[in-house]
């Protein structure tokens, strides 16, 4: 069941997709070469609560941190730790954000000082497929549309769509019905409704699709140790052009 959200109920999620988008950006900002990616989530979990919000992701299943933040062949679920950012690093930050009993949830890959341009490109790329899918992302469309639009984007691009992950609904709870894959087939799929609130996060790797699990039990990195991007945001359907509740600021 796909949960439709009141107009109160969005006005929560618009709430909480601005904290959640301000500490995405502020996560950002802190990404330069020396920094540690614990000191990262410190500031972000510090950031979130000054807000009066909760971090989503701290605890859930057990997930230590308030971010999750995963270097270059690291796609996703990177724990923070001692790990210290080096100039050309990419560097993706998954954050989330509960208040008013409802989630945000973004994530976007940034560039650690000077990186290549075959890094920047990946990077621009993932960013771009997440706009290129939410143009199908209204009303009358359907699920496999906005997935399918994500795929072609990225595959004509030479890059490849990580399938074992996908997007979700958030809301009351942060993974809520329906999942939604970065591939697909248009015309397939639920039917898109106004009220839904969906987070789309497209996971492209620059070589092969597959990928690894790390004994952390969290990271997930590339298999063939070729980069990752990662670009999310929770996005609101209405009967018009879809309205992103995790809009960056600027
Ligand atoms: N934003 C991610 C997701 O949508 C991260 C959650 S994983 C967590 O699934 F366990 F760390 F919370
Ligand atoms: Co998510």
């Amino acid at each position: 069941m796909i949960t439709l959200k009141s107009s109160h109920e969005i006005e929560l999620m618009r709430r909480a997709g601005k904290i959640t988008a301000a500490a995405r950006a502020f996560a950002g900002e802190m990404v330069r070469p020396g920094v540690t990616t614990l000191e990262i989530d410190k500031a972000v979990e510090h950031f979130i609560r000054k807000h009066g919000a909760v971090p989503s992701f701290l605890h859930y299943n057990g997930y230590p941190a308030s971010a999750c933040i995963s270097v270059n062949d690291e796609i996703i679920h990177g724990i923070p730790g001692k790990r210290v950012l080096q100039e050309g690093d990419i560097v993706s930050i998954d954050v989330g954000a509960y208040i008013g009993g409802f989630h945000g949830d973004c994530a976007a890959t940034f560039a650690c000082g000077t990186i290549s341009p075959e890094a920047q490109d990946l990077i621009d790329v993932t960013r771009q497929s997440f706009f290129e899918g939410i143009r199908f992302a209204k009303e009358g469309h359907r699920l496999g549309d906005v997935s399918a639009a994500i795929q072609n984007y990225v595959e004509s691009h030479g890059y490849s769509i990580v399938r074992e992950y996908v997007g979700h609904g958030v809301g009351a709870k942060m993974h809520e019905s329906p999942e939604i894959p970065n591939f697909g087939h248009p015309g397939r799929g639920p039917r898109l409704l106004r009220g839904m609130t969906l987070a789309i996060e497209p996971m492209v790797n620059a070589g092969s699709a597959e990928i690894q699990q790390m004994s952390d039990g969290w990271t997930v990195k590339t298999l063939d140790g070729k980069w990752a991007a990662h670009y999310e945001n929770t996005v609101l359907i209405t009967d018009g052009e879809p309205e992103i509740l995790t809009a960056p600021a600027i």
